[in-house]
C-alpha cells in the first residue's frame, strides 16, 4: 500500500515509524514531512492545510490511505475533500472535527448529553462577557472558540485580568477569528490526564493514559505550549477511573456525536480532570495529541495500520487493540526560548537509537545531509521501559546524547507521576 500522512511535526513522525511496522505499508508520504521525517518516508513539502494541494499530492502518489493528523487540515474538511475525489482516510469529517474546532460547540453538546465539564456560558458580545466578568467565580477561564495552537486559553485570578482576556480575545483578536467568540468557565482542580481513543464512531477504544506538561518552565512554571514532555501510562487514572470515564464520558460522546449526525472516525482525544467532584473533560482534540502521540504509539503491539483501516471500514470491534504493560516517557528537546524568540538553523547531532528508544524530530530540516534545528520544539527523545521510573531515567539519558547548540528541556518530565505512584503506595 502506499499510505500519504499530512502533517509533518514529532506526532506525525512516530504515527509513520508505527505504521511501518506492518509489512502493507510499502511507500509512506509525508506531506509536507520534516527533516528527520526523510529517514522513514518521503517528504513532499507542501502546506498540510492546502486542501487541493494536498488532493494533488495523493493523486501523484497513488495514494490507497491518506492519514491526516494535524487539527487544522480536520477542521477544514481535508478528509470530506479527499473522500469526495475517492481516497480511504484515517480522521474525523469537518461536521465531526468541529468538536476541537469550536469550544462552544463541545460545550454545548457536553451540556445536552450530561456529559461532566466545568460550567460555562458563551459569549459573541464583548459587552456582556465584560459585564458577566464581573460577578463570576474566580479564577475565571476564558477560552477562545476556535483552535489557536493550544495557546487559546488564559486562566485569570483577578476581574481586571478576566476584564483584559476578553477585551484580547475579543477586540484585540489575539487568537485571530478564533476569538470571536469567547467561552468562560468555570476553574477546574486535579490532575490532567489525556485520553487518546481510537473510535469508528460506534466502538471506542481508548488507548494507555498519558500526562502532558503543558508550561515551558519546570515546576510548571512559564508560559504554555505545545508540550515539554509526556509520560504514559498515567499512574492517576486508575482501572476504577478508566471504567466511569468510560460509562460517563467516552460513549456518551460517541453516541451524542452520532445522534446529531455528525460520526467520530479516527482519534478523539480526551483532556480530563480528575476532579473531586469525579473526572471532567477539560477539552477534546480532534486527532492524536503532540506530544502525547510518542509514548502512547511505542506502546502499541497491534498493528496501526490495522487499527486505522478497520477504522476507516467501520469495523474497529472486530480489530485486536493491545497495549504493552511498560511506561514510556518523551522529553522534547526544544530550541532556548520557545515558545517565544529563539535562534534556529542549528545543526543536530543524534546518537543511534536503542531498541526501547526512539527518537521523533519536529523541528528540524536538512541541508546538504545535515540535520539543523528549525522550530520551536525540535525533537521528542522518547524511551520504553519496564515501569516508570526506568523509563523517565533512560528517557533523559537518551536526551543527554543528542546535541545541538541552545537546546533546552524541562528537567522534571514525569515528575508530578512520581508523587502521584508515591501516594497511591
Ligand atoms: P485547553 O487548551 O482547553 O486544553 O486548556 C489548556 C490548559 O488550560 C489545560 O491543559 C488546563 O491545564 C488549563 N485549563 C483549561 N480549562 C481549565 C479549567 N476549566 N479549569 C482549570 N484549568 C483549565
Ligand atoms: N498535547 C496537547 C495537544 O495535542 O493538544
Amino acid at each position: 500500500m502506499n499510505i500519504l500522512v499530512v502533517g509533518g511535526g514529532g506526532r506525525e513522525h512516530a504515527i509513520i515509524q508505527k505504521l511501518k511496522e506492518d509489512k502493507r505499508a510499502e511507500k509512506i508520504f509525508a506531506l509536507p514531512g520534516n527533516g528527520g521525517i526523510a529517514a522513514d518516508a518521503v517528504c513532499l513539502g507542501g502546506s498540510a492545510t492546502d486542501i487541493p494541494g494536498v488532493i494533488a499530492a495523493a493523486k501523484r502518489c497513488a495514494a490507497d490511505f491518506v492519514v491526516v493528523a494535524p487539527d487544522d487540515p480536520l477542521v477544514l474538511g481535508m478528509v470530506d475533500a479527499l473522500e469526495a475525489e475517492g481516497f480511504a482516510c484515517f480522521g474525523p469529517r469537518k461536521n465531526a472535527a468541529v468538536i476541537e474546532g469550536s469550544k462552544a460547540f463541545s460545550k454545548e453538546l457536553m451540556k445536552k448529553y450530561g456529559i461532566p465539564t466545568a460550567a460555562y456560558e458563551i459569549f459573541t458580545d464583548m459587552d456582556r462577557a465584560l459585564t458577566y466578568v464581573e460577578t463570576c467565580p474566580l479564577p475565571a477561564v476564558v477560552k477562545a472558540d476556535g483552535l489557536a495552537l493550544g495557546k487559546g486559553v488564559l486562566i485569570c485570578e483577578t476581574r481586571e485580568a478576566a476584564r483584559e482576556a476578553v477585551r484580547s480575545m475579543m477586540e484585540g483578536r489575539l487568537f485571530g477569528d478564533s476569538g470571536a467568540t469567547v467561552v468562560v468557565e468555570e476553574f477546574l482542580t486535579g490532575p490532567e490526564v489525556s485520553v487518546l481513543s481510537f473510535t469508528d464512531g460506534e466502538t471506542a477504544v481508548p488507548m494507555a493514559s498519558s500526562m502532558d506538561h503543558k508550561r515551558a518552565l519546570d515546576g510548571d512554571q512559564g508560559l504554555n505550549t505545545g508540550g515539554m514532555g509526556t509520560i504514559a501510562p498515567n499512574p492517576c487514572y486508575t482501572p476504577e477511573i478508566a471504567a466511569e470515564c468510560m460509562e460517563k464520558i467516552f460513549l456518551p460522546t460517541i453516541r451524542a456525536m452520532q445522534a446529531e449526525g455528525r460520526p467520530f472516525k479516527g482519534c478523539l482525544y480526551f483532556g480530563l480532570m480528575l476532579t473531586p467532584d469525579g473526572p471532567k473533560v477539560i477539552e477534546y482534540n480532534c486527532r492524536f495529541g503532540d506530544p502525547e502521540t510518542q509514548v502512547v504509539l511505542p506502546l502499541l503491539e497491534s498493528s496501526l495500520l490495522e487499527i486505522m483501516l478497520a477504522i476507516s471500514e467501520g469495523r474497529l470491534a472486530e480489530t485486536e487493540v493491545r497495549f504493552s504493560e511498560k511506561s514510556a516517557c518523551c522529553v522534547i528537546l526544544a530550541s532556548r526560548g520557545y515558545p517565544e524568540k529563539y535562534e534556529k538553523g542549528f545543526p543536530i547531532t543524534l546518537p543511534a537509537a536503542g531498541r526501547d528508544e526512539r527518537i521523533y524530530i519536529a523541528g528540524a530540516v536538512e541541508r546538504d545531509e545535515k540535520l539543523l534545528t528549525s522550530g520551536g520544539r525540535v525533537l521528542g527523545a522518547v524511551s520504553v521501559a519496564e515501569d516508570l521510573p526506568a523509563a523517565i531515567e533512560s528517557a533523559y539519558a537518551l536526551a543527554d546524547r543528542i546535541h545541538f547548540d541552545n537546546a533546552y528541556c524541562r528537567r522534571d518530565i514525569g515528575r508530578r507521576a512520581m508523587k502521584a505512584l508515591e501516594e497511591k503506595k
